[in-house]
């Protein structure tokens, strides 16, 4: 059945202090849990009823007496104890066993380590607890284990003591001091080798920062190190914020299912967002490691300290912390391309999910399986909704409110509605209208519609906002929607009178909230020319029907750097998916990135930015029924005649900026290579020898050239493609995320054979379906990322991807519904693709045991 919001109640029962004691062992591990309970005086006379997920019981007590079998039930998920009243101590024994657990939640074996991962309700698999986030003890954590296996112990918290126990085993003491909710415990213990950093926060705590891994991975540990220290450092400034223990630890995981664990004092991650070293990672892997470490850094205040009240706010940690984190990386390095990236991410990610078949609210109202609910939507969509009240409000203000929240919920599980309060009381503002964005799934459409009255010079723009159904949502209220525009005058220049309107305006803002308004300009001298949406202030579609020459005409006089992106973006939409003045739209487009690659005052990350066509996914949120090949083959062939028209510009880009792109990691260098690789990708088009790209490949250089270059070579098929590849793969044979990158490229080949070479690497010894890092490099670049293997016209590639799904579901529940997902929004697929896909998705009824994958194939088929 499901959990519905409205059903919540605050637990029965407290859990004052937590004190665990684990004889770690990878094969079974003991865990003896000390649980200091006290009843809540609102609800006394409840059974104590914890959770607890496959436990083996060995025994259990209450005060020291041994419980009689009568007064507790274990069904393998709920123990039951009657008969207890007034504060109480609960002391059970339970064996588990890390070795077996392929599913990566609770206590796990990966490599030589032994690692937690408990988010969201995975500690129930390693002891007895009220495993809700509003039932937040004191810990104290104590770790036996072989010293030789394991000479490192870490928990979460402070380090308390260690002493060796004589018969070659050792333990470590922990103490964390913070009320802690079990979904943040974390342990990690095994042969981990360190680099460290001693800092004092802004308060004056002496804290010492590190970054914990296998030791042959700890050179490339630094990188991270440097991103914990900007992340704290930044949260002081920018926040407000300190660190609040003694010591911050960071631990690299080559099993990990997500990206990275915010556990207090103790974050884990997944090794490709931690090891880095210019041979072995790119440049975006270096700009993604900085962004994972701040977020999961940032996670202490917004998530730990001010935590959940229930899984239904999500959000509020997580759309919260995503906005902190891109904030963060927009203050130390561009803003403009930032936002870029967040809303590229957006559109080709969580604008389907919000037309498709798993469409939800940020706050949903109910939920079968919570692991199904870590998406864009509750991430990237959540973080849009705060960054629309940044913009309502303004930073001051805003800064204003997030103390008031973090002051008045410090230590507290918190709600949604405990942010928008203290947000309101610091704005004065009714933020009601505000909250309607967590309550309502869809992305809503801005529609602009432009009168112009010659004779009196009066200038008229009718804006409408709709959202669409969604499951379970026919009907939508209007949204609060932040829109910013700029009118134009004949000569370029801004017009700043502002117009009369039903809605409050100020510097060129307009703030929406009902289904129509209507915005007028007096005695304009002439017809202006309207940009909307600057930076991109809200999560909307925007439909104004532009003629191609205003596009190319604002393209040129946009002051937004995030517009000018965009409509150059509209373009390539235009050419690709307009029908009347797709030739007209090819031809601006051209222009306009003629302009771009001649400008040498103009960043080349930003140019590079510009060359990168809408993808795949952004395009087909765009059309009513997807013609996948059809698609796909428009825009291979608009690439292929820009990269004819440009080809003098790219080559004199290409190598005018060989010299920038050698300097190491600084941001110009990153820059020079973005454009390089840009340049070289198109002129690997028309060059069937592909003679640069193999130059690039062969020179060696940062792994941002190498995969560039390997990409090429790999992509358009080029003569010695293969023994390139089998160069790289030998080169990093031992390295199994730099392994990923090539098996990445082999499964995004644009052709509907890549599905051949994907069967054959699953057939290879390179295939570890245990590892969610090799399944999502080899079937999840597949389905993601590769349109014309994945809906081949076959069916072939449904049918794999269906397989893998039904393969993986009792091996790790939630990497398989992950790659489930890549159907979300098959209805929309022509046929023969929506068949088939129907056809594989029917073919799994009955063949998935999890809770997970059947919550996802019931909303997939609904
Ligand atoms: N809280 C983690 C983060 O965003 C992600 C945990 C994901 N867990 C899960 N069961 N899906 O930083
Ligand atoms: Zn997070």
């Amino acid at each position: 059945g499901h959990v519905h919001l409205a059903d919540y109640r605050a637990p029965a029962w407290r859990v004052s202090l937590a004190e665990l004691e684990f004889e770690l062992d990878p094969a079974a591990t003991v865990v003896a849990a000390r649980l200091h309970l006290s009843p809540d005086a609102d609800q006394p006379g409840q059974p104590l009823e914890l959770d607890g997920e496959g436990l083996e019981l060995l025994s259990i007590s209450v005060d020291g007496q041994s419980l009689p079998a009568g007064r507790f039930v274990y069904d393998g998920h709920r123990l039951t104890v009657h008969g207890l009243s007034g504060d109480c101590e609960l002391a059970t024994r339970v064996r588990i066993h890390p070795e077996n657990n392929t599913r990566l939640e609770g206590l796990y074996r990966s490599g030589s380590l032994l690692l937690t991962q408990c988010e969201a309700q995975g500690f129930r698999r390693i002891t007895f607890m009220a495993d809700r986030p509003d039932v937040m003890p004191r810990w104290r954590i104590v770790l036996r284990a072989n010293r030789e296996a394991f000479p490192v112990l870490l928990a979460n918290g402070n380090p308390l003591a260690s002493q060796d126990l004589g018969d070659g085993r050792h333990e470590a003491t922990w103490e964390n001091p913070h009320p802690t909710p079990a979904y943040l415990f974390a342990i990690a213990a095994g042969p981990l080798e360190r680099v460290s950093r001693q800092l004092r926060t802004a308060e004056g705590r002496d804290v010492e920062i590190n970054v914990w891994a296998e030791p042959s991975d700890v050179p490339r540990c630094q990188y991270a190190l440097g991103a914990v220290e900007r992340a704290l450092r930044w949260d002081e400034k920018r926040f407000g914020r300190c660190y609040d223990l003694d010591v911050f630890n960071v631990v690299a995981a080559q099993d990990f299912t997500m990206g990275a664990m915010e556990n207090k004092g103790l974050n884990i991650f997944n090794a490709r967002y931690i090891l880095a070293d210019e041979a072995t990672a790119t440049d975006a892997d270096f700009l993604a490691i900085e962004s994972v470490v701040a977020h999961e850094y940032l996670h202490n205040w917004s998530g730990n300290r001010v935590t959940l009240r229930d899984w239904f706010q999500l959000s509020l940690k997580e759309g919260l912390t995503v906005f902190r984190d891109t904030e963060f990386s927009a203050d130390l390095h561009s803003r403009a391309l930032k936002r870029i990236e967040v809303v590229r991410l957006l559109r080709a990610r969580q604008f389907a999910e919000d037309a498709g078949a798993l469409a939800h609210p940020v706050r949903p109202a109910r939920y079968k399986e919570i692991s199904n609910f870590y998406t864009l939507t509750i991430y990237e969509k959540g973080a849009e909704i705060i960054r629309v009240l940044h913009t309502l409000v303004g930073e001051e203000t805003f800064r204003a409110g997030m103390d008031r929240y973090f002051a008045e919920n410090d230590g507290k599980a918190a709600t949604l509605e405990d942010f928008i309060d203290a947000h309101a009381q610091a704005s004065g503002r009714d933020l009601s209208g505000f909250a309607r964005w967590y309550a309502q799934a869809g992305t809503p459409t801005v529609s602009i519609a432009a009168d112009f009255d010659e004779a009196s010079g009066d200038y008229t723009l009718t804006i409408d906002q709709a959202t669409p159904p969604t499951p379970g949502q026919p009907d939508k209220q209007p949204l609060v929607i932040p829109l910013r525009y700029v009118l134009y005058d004949a000569q370029g220049a801004v017009i700043s009178a502002a117009p009369e309107a039903d809605a409050p305006v100020r510097d060129g803002l307009v703030e929406l909230s009902q289904a129509r308004h209507v915005l007028r300009w007096r005695g304009l001298r002439g017809k202006p020319l309207p940009a909307f949406n600057q930076g991109f202030a809200a999560p909307v579609k925007l439909q104004f029907d532009y003629g191609v020459d205003e596009l190319a005409r604002l393209a040129r006089l946009e002051r937004d750097a995030f517009n000018r992106w965009d409509l150059i973006q509209q373009l390539a939409s235009e050419a690709l998916l307009g029908d009347a003045d797709a030739e007209a739209a090819t031809g601006a487009l051209s222009d306009a990135l003629a302009d771009l690659l001649a400008d040498a005052g103009a960043d080349p990350a930003f140019v590079a930015e510009c060359l990168a066509l809408p993808d795949f996914d952004t395009l087909a949120e765009q059309v009513a029924e997807v013609d996948v090949q059809g698609l796909v083959g428009r825009r291979e062939e608009l690439l292929d005649r820009l990269a004819e028209d440009q080809v003098e510009r790219l080559q004199s880009r290409y190598e005018s900026l060989a010299a920038a792109a050698r300097e190491g990691l600084s941001g110009q260098a990153m820059s020079a290579r973005a454009l390089r690789n840009a340049c070289l990708s198109w002129l690997t088009r028309l060059d069937p020898e592909a003679r640069l790209a193999r130059a690039q490949f062969d020179a060696g250089g940062t792994m941002t050239e190498r995969i560039v270059a390997l990409r090429c070579l790999l992509h358009f098929r080029a003569p010695g493609a293969e023994s390139a590849l089998a160069a790289f793969r030998e080169a990093h044979a031992t390295d199994p995320l730099v392994t990923d990158k090539w098996i990445g490229l082999v499964a995004t080949r644009p052709h509907p054979e890549a599905l051949d070479d994907v069967r054959g690497l699953m057939a290879s010894t390179w295939w570890k379906p245990a590892n969610p890092n090799r399944v999502r490099a080899l079937v999840g670049s597949l389905a993601r990322s590769n349109p014309l293997a994945f809906h081949r016209r076959d069916g072939g590639g449904y049918q794999l991807v269906a397989s893998q799904v039904a393969a993986l579901d009792p091996v790790n529940p939630q990497v398989a519904a992950r790659l489930l997902g890549a159907f979300e929004s098959w209805r929309r697929w022509a046929s023969p693709q929506r068949d088939q896909a129907r056809e594989a998705l029917v073919s799994l009824q009955g063949r998935l045991q999890s809770p997970d994958g059947r919550d996802l194939l019931e909303r997939l088929l609904d």
